[in-house]
């Protein structure tokens, strides 16, 4: 009853609270790029009374590319302490694991039978991974039916993701179109929530920042690797020495700043860029300082939770069974509507 605690702290005439559904990978440590497109939102959004979120990590999904099953409790464990750690309340919202909840699995194979092939085969993050990966499966294929289910199973309205999975979203509102208008209305249409930053790019500044490319900053990597990696992060190749001007526009650097650095700050760092009076070595230590200042605290969280692996464990639990009450509710509607329902049963 715990994530119960934040509803009855409302007081009365108070609008109810928006559903708010997210998730991430299991696959490996969670990089700025995830703290500052979707994780920050997560917290702060588990900790205003205006929302009513659930956040889970999502196994299910990782199973879709090779991996080994020896490793994956582990993961999910080192996500979950991240999730912690980044400030999620779980008091305020239920964090959970995708495969404690059946529900999403069973959802989606309903989905899975009015989601449109050609809608699947043009999502560009399956066309991505199925370069990246030798053997494709059809789980890989129908991952945006699972996320959808994860979304509309809770009824959520509102899903902080970063950019990349803005495509997967659309993908879930136009599912959620086509369910309603079969079996009557059931679902209300999610809409994504980005963060001032949905999208930065990795330290070598050609791709996306991400777990599968080696091209990260994590959120839990001591201070002076925090330090070593930006130095060697890519800036304005026409920036070459100090007094050269510089375009924070196309510096990655820069968009860095805009995740960590306080907007008037950030105007000091452009103008001196601009003019030249300010070096790409000085701009990445004063990011440093700044990415270190707000990771160190989350730092010594996760080592605290880590340390407390029935308190995780306790959390996960507790968010698994007020998940399950919501989505067993949504799915009693869905066989209904669908007729999935024999007479008496
Ligand atoms: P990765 O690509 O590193 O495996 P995921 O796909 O697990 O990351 O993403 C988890 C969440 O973090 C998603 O909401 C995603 O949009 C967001 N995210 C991932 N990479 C970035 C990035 N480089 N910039 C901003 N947000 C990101
Ligand atoms: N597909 C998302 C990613 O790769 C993870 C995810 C799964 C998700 N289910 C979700 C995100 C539901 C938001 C809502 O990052």
């Amino acid at each position: 009853m715990r994530a119960f605690a934040k509803k009855s702290s409302r007081s009365p005439g108070m609008a109810e609270p928006i559903r708010v559904l997210s998730g991430m990978q299991p696959t490996g440590a969670l990089h700025i790029g995830n703290y500052v497109g979707a994780l920050r939102q997560f917290a702060v959004m588990s900790r205003d009374p205006a929302y009513d979120a659930l956040y889970c990590v999502v196994d299910a999904h990782a199973i879709t590319v090779d991996y080994d099953p020896k490793e994956l409790p582990d993961r999910v464990f080192a996500t979950t302490v991240t999730y912690l750690a980044a400030g999620i309340d779980p008091e305020k919202s239920a964090l959970f694991v995708q495969s404690d909840v059946p529900q999403h699995t069973e959802l989606a194979w309903y989905l899975t039978c009015i989601t449109p092939m050609g809608d699947l085969q043009r999502m560009t993050q399956f066309k991505d991974k199925s370069v990246q990966h030798k053997a494709v499966n059809a789980g890989l294929f129908t991952y945006p039916v699972l996320m959808a289910a994860d979304i509309l199973v809770y009824k959520a309205g509102l899903v902080p993701v970063g950019d990349d999975q803005v495509q997967h979203l659309e993908l879930a509102r136009e599912i959620c179109r086509k369910f309603n208008s079969h079996f009557g209305h059931v679902f209300p249409e999610p809409k994504p929530q980005l963060s001032t930053t949905p999208r930065i790019l990795g330290l070598d500044g050609k791709g996306k920042m991400s777990k599968s490319l080696g091209n990260t900053i994590d959120v839990l990597d001591p201070a002076a690797v925090v330090e070593k990696k930006l130095r060697g992060a890519f800036t304005d190749p026409q920036k070459l020495r100090l007094g050269d001007p510089g375009r924070p526009e196309i510096c990655n650097v820069f968009t860095m700043h805009r995740g960590f650095t306080p907007e008037d700050v950030r105007e000091t760092i452009d103008r001196d860029c601009r003019t030249g009076a300010l070096s790409c070595g000085d701009c990445k230590k004063l990011l440093a300082t700044r990415m270190n200042d707000e990771l160190e605290p989350i730092r010594e969280r996760a080592a605290e939770l880590r340390a407390d692996r029935k308190r995780v464990l306790n959390v996960l639990q507790d968010g698994a069974a007020r998940a399950r009450t919501l989505a067993e509710s949504t799915m009693t509607e869905v066989r209904s509507v669908m007729g999935l329902t024999t007479h008496g049963r």
